[in-house]
């Protein structure tokens, strides 16, 4: 039986003829597609201003840098997620305050974000793991009581929405990314929604170097800028991904409902939060039981041909962050679900018979593992 992965993008046959013909227009980095692909990003999030990216991280460096946040600065944030949303506080100079999770959600635990925040506070980053927002309403509330700036780590969440609305569409600075993994990818990219009132024009000079250019030859740079600019050929991917962003949440979905109906409830296992209003359903993630060692499931599932992911460990237990003082014991919620989440295949080009095939080898590994 052929390997299943726990991801797979699905580049359709009209998408690769696409990217053949940017190839052979004799115009490959940044030009009409990239700027087709802002476009369409902006009419998913009701018209606001979309600048699209190498990647996700460099959407999170330069909406940090927009929100004016820099050395001598706080930003709070979850240690459960993809090692960029704090690492981009420390490249901009500033100092990451992680609070705990909520372990039904997995995300930032609103009620702990007050507690933690000082004089030093100047923004938030909530990260809506596999796909699942956070309350907005109740966040926003948060930051407007203590002005404080929002840049949403919604890398995994294009496709998911808040209250009838498409993540994006609402809020302060919101960064997306289209990794390969994503449910709809540019192979590397990602794109920053900002604010109707933004700079514009400074986000696109932080986006290259810093420059401006004015006239026929005019050129100036008035700040330091980096290399993070979107190439067309992956735009091209990503342009013939968003024309598929329906069907794909759908497929998701619609697995994810399967997932609940086969896997086994007595093999100790916590699911994620049965939400179907809001998720785009970007990872499926089971908590293992605390007797069960993960290295060891994920190898027994990979000898029976099933790939497991695991995301995240948690972030403040990186020696990186040790050496800042961050220690064990610090965010119980985010250890424990650091050391047993594990993501179960789901991409959309998978079948039903995928699924029972995972829930069945799951649950046949996990009575083995269990004492
Ligand atoms: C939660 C989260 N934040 C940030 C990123 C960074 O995005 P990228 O890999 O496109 O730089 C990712 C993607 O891997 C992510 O999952």
């Amino acid at each position: 039986m052929a390997f299943l992965p726990f991801t797979r993008p699905s580049i359709d046959e009209e998408t690769i003829a696409g990217v053949a013909e940017v190839l052979r227009s004799g115009w490959i980095t940044s030009g009409p597609m990239a700027q087709q692909f802002e476009a369409r990003l902006s009419a998913c999030c009701a018209g606001r201003p979309v600048r699209v990216f190498n990647s996700g991280t460099a959407a999170l460096e330069i909406g940090l840098r927009l929100a004016g946040v820099g050395p001598g600065d706080e930003v709070i944030t979850t240690p459960i997620s993809w090692v960029a949303t704090s690492n981009v506080i420390l490249e901009v100079g500033a100092k990451p305050v992680f609070v705990d999770i909520d372990p039904v959600t997995r995300n930032i635990d609103l009620d702990l974000i007050e507690p933690a925040v000082t004089k030093a506070t100047r923004a938030l980053i909530p990260v809506y793991l596999a796909g699942l927002p956070c309350d907005l309403d109740r966040l926003y509330a948060i930051a407007s009581r203590h002005t404080l700036r929002v840049v949403e780590d919604a890398a995994q969440a294009f496709g998911s929405s808040w209250a009838g609305t498409p993540i994006g569409a609402r809020g302060d600075l919101v960064a997306f990314s289209f990794q390969a993994n994503k449910n709809i990818t540019s192979a590397e990219g990602g794109a920053i929604v900002l604010p109707p009132d933004a700079d514009v024009a400074l986000c696109e000079r932080l986006r290259l170097q810093g420059v401006a250019r004015f006239g026929e030859d005019g050129m100036d740079v008035d700040v330091v800028g980096g290399k993070f600019n979107l190439t067309d050929l992956a735009a091209r991917i990503g342009l013939g991904q968003l024309d598929r962003l329906d069907e794909i949440t759908a497929k998701r979905r619609q697995l994810a409902r399967h997932y609940f109906a086969c896997f086994d409830r007595d093999l100790g296992c916590q699911l994620p939060p049965a939400d179907f209003e809001h998720s785009n359903w970007h990872m499926f993630q089971v908590v293992l039981p605390e007797s069960v060692r993960r290295a060891e499931f994920m190898a027994r599932m990979r000898a029976a041909g099933i790939g497991i992911g695991v995301h995240y460990p948690a972030i403040h237990l990186f020696s990186l962050y040790r050496k800042l003082g961050f220690h064990e014991g610090q965010f119980p919620h985010a250890e424990r679900i650091g050391r047993s989440i594990a993501t179960l295949p789901l991409f959309a080009a998978m079948t039903p018979a995928d699924v029972e095939r995972v829930c069945s080898e799951a649950a046949r590994i996990l009575r083995e593992l269990k004492p």
